[in-house]
């Protein structure tokens, strides 16, 4: 069988060749097919990164509304995808109904797991998939508050859409607010691919059995609930509000995060990749004192998060480990000033996700990826004879 190599957590193993995302981990590097990252959160739209993502270029116009006209047709699920959340628990974590709901995508649109890989069949499973996603997810709060659903607006673009479904009631008029679409368009691209991430390879190796788009993402998006993966964005905030809660002194948070015997870590901090800064946290933390300052709401939580960063970037230990704030450091900050509860943070960021899980699957399908089977080095017994029960 030849000689195996371990690495365990894959940190000096590439699993793909792929032309989509660029990173340097050194110089704090981040581009999306080339564009970087910095343009891209200033200048465009969710959208427009989602289509260059999974296309590969950046779309013309004419492209750009075929494809968001696309999305907009089919942003209704099935009815019977509403019944099912009358069986779940009303405190049931958005996280846990998300990934189950995305999974039975699979059983109301079977051609999603027809090996066709026609463009045809593949485009029309990219547009459900980028158009109900933000139904569902805005579904599993309004389920949580026990609030009626709302149906998708057409009306409105992906953000704005996304902002009503969560936010408006149908006894009162809901005005969207322009600052809070910014601002979501901003954090969606964001988040929108990070190359061979856990979650991301998950979607990989799950599609390389040649399992249908809904099922990959779904597995993709509970690797995400992960709190050393996506789920840290809920733990930085419910961190700061324990700091909060226990007086505000950061430093006391510090010590324990550097005790080795203490199982705590400072949440939205330490990256694998980025060992010089995460460009993604730069952008956000600059857009969490904008969005703050527009909307006029001022949030302690802030104050305390900057002395935290501030604290942590002089103390030798995370210097020597070159432990900088990631992208989740900030972003919770936003989502709570503009209303979205700590349960749905990670959720948030699925949905920004999503246009990068698309684009990973489809290029391993496309380049015909053979199955992802990692190898092992076996250290149990080696051969042992079978003794019956009684003789144990
Ligand atoms: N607080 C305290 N110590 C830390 C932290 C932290 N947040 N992160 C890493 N360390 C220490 C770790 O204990 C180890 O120390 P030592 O060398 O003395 O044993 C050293 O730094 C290297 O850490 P590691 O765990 O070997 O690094 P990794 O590449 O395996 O893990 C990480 C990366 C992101 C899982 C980790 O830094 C972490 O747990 N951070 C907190 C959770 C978090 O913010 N996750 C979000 C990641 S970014 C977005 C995303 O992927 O969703």
């Amino acid at each position: 069988t030849g000689y195996i190599t371990i690495d365990s957590g894959y940190k000096n193993t590439g699993a793909t060749k792929s032309a989509i995302t660029f990173l340097d981990g050194e110089e704090g590097i981040l581009r999306y097919r080339g564009y970087p990252i910095e343009q891209l959160a200033e200048q465009s739209s969710f959208l427009e990164v989602a289509y260059l993502l999974i296309y590969g270029t950046l779309p013309t116009q004419a492209e750009l509304d075929e494809f968001s006209n696309q999305i907009t047709k089919h942003t209704l699920v099935h009815e019977d995808v509403r019944k099912i959340f009358d069986g779940f628990p009303s405190a049931a974590h958005p996280m846990a109904i998300l990934s189950s709901l995305i999974c039975a995508l699979t059983a109301f649109y079977p051609e999603s797991v027809s090996p066709d890989l026609s463009k045809e069949n593949i485009d029309l499973n990219v547009i459900r998939l980028m158009a109900k996603l933000p139904t569902i997810a805005a579904w599993t709060y309004k389920n949580n508050m026990g609030h009626p659903l709302n149906y998708p607006r057409n009306d409105l673009d992906y953000a704005a859409n996304f902002l009503y479904m969560m936010f408006s009631f149908p006894t009162e008029k809901y005005e969207i607010n322009p600052v809070v679409v910014r601002a979501i368009n901003k954090l969606l691209i964001l988040h929108a691919d990070h190359e061979q991430n856990c979650s991301t390879s998950t979607v990989r190796l799950v599609g390389s059995a040649n399992a249908s788009l809904y099922g990959s993402v779904s597995a993709g998006i509970n690797a995400l609930w992960g709190p050393l993966h996506g789920g840290a964005n809920q733990e930085v905030v419910e961190m700061l509000e324990a700091i909060q809660r226990d007086g505000g002194d950061t430093s006391k948070f510090i010590a324990k995060a550097k005790d080795k015997n203490d199982p705590f870590r400072l949440m939205g901090f330490g990256h694998r990749v980025y060992k010089n800064f995460d460009p993604r946290a730069k952008i956000i933390k600059k857009a969490a004192d904008e969005v703050l300052t527009a909307l006029g709401i001022s949030d302690p939580l802030l104050k305390i998060a900057q002395e935290l960063e501030q604290a942590a970037l002089t103390d030798p230990y995370f210097v020597e480990r070159k432990l900088y704030p990631n992208v989740d450091f900030y972003s919770g900050i936003i989502y709570k000033a503009i209303g979205i509860p700590t349960e749905m943070f990670t959720v948030m960021f699925a949905l920004g996700r999503l246009p990068g899980w698309i684009a990973q699957w489809k290029e391993m399908r496309e380049n015909k990826e053979p199955i992802g089977r990692p190898r092992q080095v076996y250290t149990g017994e080696l051969d042992r004879d079978y003794t019956p029960i009684e003789q144990r």
